[in-house]
């Protein structure tokens, strides 16, 4: 049973609203099939004050349809991102049941596919249908990385207590500040699950299982958390240096500045590191933090990481 392998297939198609079967899925989950993303105006669901960008001079210098294209992909890129985590939940649980040595873990398995398949059908009306191919940013990879290669004690750690952990404080944010009723209810009651999700692998964390090559990997993984994390919104800036024509570095600085990057990528980084924190493996944190991952990035830093790899 352990030579399971599962493909986190992130661009597998829906079979469409026509489907039977699509519809049965829909009907389990209260939402109408009459919603059509083509009628969502994506630069309204959270605000340029929930950005920081109203404080950009870079942005309120652009025309006020360039805002609302800046608005728009942001937003959609939060949804992207919910959309493809929650479709990872699936080959997650999937792996889960199956390399389970008992019953009830496979049970409790079972109940969070369930939960991650319901969040899915939730959010998957808000996206269109090229949005659903495109997996967007580093982390849907590593994450999928993660969920095909690694063992599942490591995944117990790294994607049920860190990721969901991490979803908790996320999730609360874009449910508090976004406009739309319906989709902050969503995000609202995704919440809810997630919390028990995250819970759940603390019960079942025991890093007296993992080996020398298992703290290897681990060790790799947190690294490559805290790397994504210390750039700061990188997607945002990208959003607002493609409309916008191109942003010179002291431009890119500028935005950063607005999007409360320093401020706000210090309070990720501290949650991340306090979900880490686990028993058996404060050695690797603490080498973490003595090798300065915890610390963001300089806004100056990371207006000089994007431009490298635009
Ligand atoms: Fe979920
Ligand atoms: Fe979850």
């Amino acid at each position: 049973m352990r030579d399971i392998q599962v493909r986190n297939n992130l661009s597998a198609p829906h079979a469409g609203k026509q489907s039977p079967l699509y519809r049965m899925i829909l009907s389990k989950t209260g939402m109408s099939s009459e919603f059509e993303p083509s009628t969502i105006d994506y630069s309204a669901l959270w605000s340029d004050e929930w950005w920081g960008f109203h404080t950009s001079v870079v942005y309120t210098k652009l025309s006020k349809e360039q805002q609302r294209r800046v608005l728009g992909r942001c937003n959609q890129s939060l949804l992207n991102e919910a959309y493809f985590i929650e479709k990872s939940g699936l080959a997650y649980c999937a792996k889960m049941v199956l390399t389970a040595e008992c019953t009830d873990n496979a049970q409790l398995y079972s109940f969070i596919g369930a939960d991650e398949a319901k969040h899915l059908a939730w959010i998957e009306p808000y996206l269109d249908a090229q949005e659903k191919q495109l997996p967007s940013g580093h982390f849907l990879l590593f994450l999928s990385k993660l969920i095909e290669e690694f063992s599942p004690a490591l995944l117990v750690y790294l994607v049920q207590i860190i990721l969901e952990g991490w979803g908790l404080d996320h999730y609360n944010r874009l449910s508090k500040g976004c406009a739309q009723p319906q989709l902050s209810k969503i995000f609202s009651s995704i919440l809810k699950d997630e919390a028990l999700h995250h819970k759940s692998g603390n019960l079942l964390f025991d890093s007296t299982v993992f080996s020398v090559a298992d703290f290897s990997l681990i060790s790799d993984a947190l690294q490559g958390y805290t790397q994504m994390v210390r750039v700061g919104p990188q997607a945002a800036v990208a959003a607002i240096d493609q409309i916008s024509g191109g942003l010179s570095l002291e431009d890119v600085e500028e935005v950063l500045v607005a999007l409360r990057h320093e401020e706000e990528t210090v309070r990720k980084l501290m949650l991340l590191k306090q979900l880490m924190l686990q028993p058996g493996v404060e050695h690797l944190v603490e080498n973490l933090n003595a090798t300065g991952s915890f610390a963001p990035m300089s806004s100056h830093e990371a207006a000089c990481s994007y431009l490298s790899a635009r």
